[in-house]
């Protein structure tokens, strides 16, 4: 099989490309896998260095916006797995065209190229935000989407045009939306490396609003996991939620990270909320594991605890990126 992944170099990605190279995820063992990354601020070539000299890997830097590299790229792929997104949420806050671009722009490209060459499936990784915010109970895949902030409205807007291709022209399109990673190598703005990174640095941690939104919290390695599974045997045109993690408010959170990390609530600043910020977000995964016979692996008590001692072995990982962005002294 001839994968293309896109945004292989980010957090996620990464460790989609990782454990298929490093024949984790059965019936991946051959595969040729190609990256597409246009290398932004959150996409490291460092995270694919366990892969970089693999026979069955190739890397191509480029912009999943730009219709002649992807058409170039997607050419002789069976299938693209697509992680390429802008995704940092207070960001799009900031500055959304960025996100409307490559997230809906972006992913438009590639299925139009993926129709063009025959790519016999097309993976669209999405997310849990696109449905808003819920108070009690889960979202099933039914479930109208009622996106709250740029991000997940770029998001929405993907999924949409991803599902619209298969009604329309037929595409093999499967739509993956999953809850919190968590994990190794992810970029130090998001809240588990921010925190444990400022721990380590003996600096201050921001809990944002009333610390009582809730996430469903899943280690990377699972969502690749499970990834896969829809790869290789999910209905076209259907959408698979991803999840069953461990449900936490922002404030349980930190408290096992301070925990995990050995100090105490004294290092902690109560900051101003993130505008629209949704309350909490759940998924129903019984459609993935009824079809597929998913289930998490990852204890998220084990998860942690190997997360929290990988920042703390890999501080040439994170401390160019922090430096970079110039989060080092600030609260984040
Ligand atoms: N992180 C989460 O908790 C989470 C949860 C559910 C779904 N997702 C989805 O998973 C995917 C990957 O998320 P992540 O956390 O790994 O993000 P990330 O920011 O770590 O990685 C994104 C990658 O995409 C690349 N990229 C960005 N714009 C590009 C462009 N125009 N062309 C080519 N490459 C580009 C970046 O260089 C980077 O390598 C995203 O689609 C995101 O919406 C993430």
């Amino acid at each position: 099989m001839r994968m293309l992944v896109t945004g292989g170099a980010g957090f996620i990605g990464s460790q989609f490309v990782r454990a298929t190279l490093h024949g984790e995820l059965p019936g991946s063992e051959d595969a040729r896998v190609t990256v597409l990354d246009k290398l932004t601020y959150s996409g490291n070539p460092a995270n694919l260095t366990s892969v970089a000299a693999h026979p069955r890997y190739t890397f191509v830097q480029g912009d999943t916006v730009d219709p002649r590299v992807v058409d170039e790229v997607v050419a002789g792929h069976d299938v693209i797995v697509h992680f390429a997104a802008e995704s940092h949420v207070d960001r799009s806050i900031d500055t959304a065209t960025r996100f409307v671009t490559t997230n809906v722009l972006g992913t438009q490209t590639l299925l139009e190229a993926a129709l063009r060459h025959g790519v016999g499936r097309f993976v669209h990784v999405s997310t849990d935000e696109v449905y808003g915010s819920i108070a009690s109970g889960s979202w099933t895949e039914d479930t109208p989407l009622a996106p709250n902030v740029p991000y997940a409205a770029s998001k929405a807007g993907s999924d949409l045009m991803a599902l619209a291709w298969h009604r329309t022209r037929g595409l093999d399109v499967v739509v993956t939306r999953c809850t919190n990673n968590y994990g190794p190598y992810q970029y130090p703005e998001k809240v588990i490396p921010l925190f444990v990174t400022n721990i380590l640095d003996g600096l201050r941690v921001p809990l944002y609003g009333d610390g009582a939104h809730r996430r469903d919290w899943l280690h990377v390695s699972d969502h690749c996991r499970a990834i896969q599974m829809v790869m290789n045997s999910g209905r076209a045109g259907e959408v698979y939620h991803i999840g069953g993690g461990t449900e936490l408010s922002n404030e349980e959170l930190t408290g096992l990270l301070l925990t995990a990390c050995g100090t105490d609530w004294s290092c902690v600043d109560r900051v101003a909320d993130r505008q629209g910020h949704d309350r909490r977000y759940s998924l129903d995964i019984t459609k993935i594991r009824q079809e597929l016979g998913y289930e998490p692996l990852v204890a998220f008590e084990d998860g942690l605890a190997a997360t929290v001692k990988w920042y703390h072995e890999n501080r040439s990982w994170w401390q160019p990126l922090k430096e970079a962005a110039g989060l080092l002294d600030a609260v984040g």
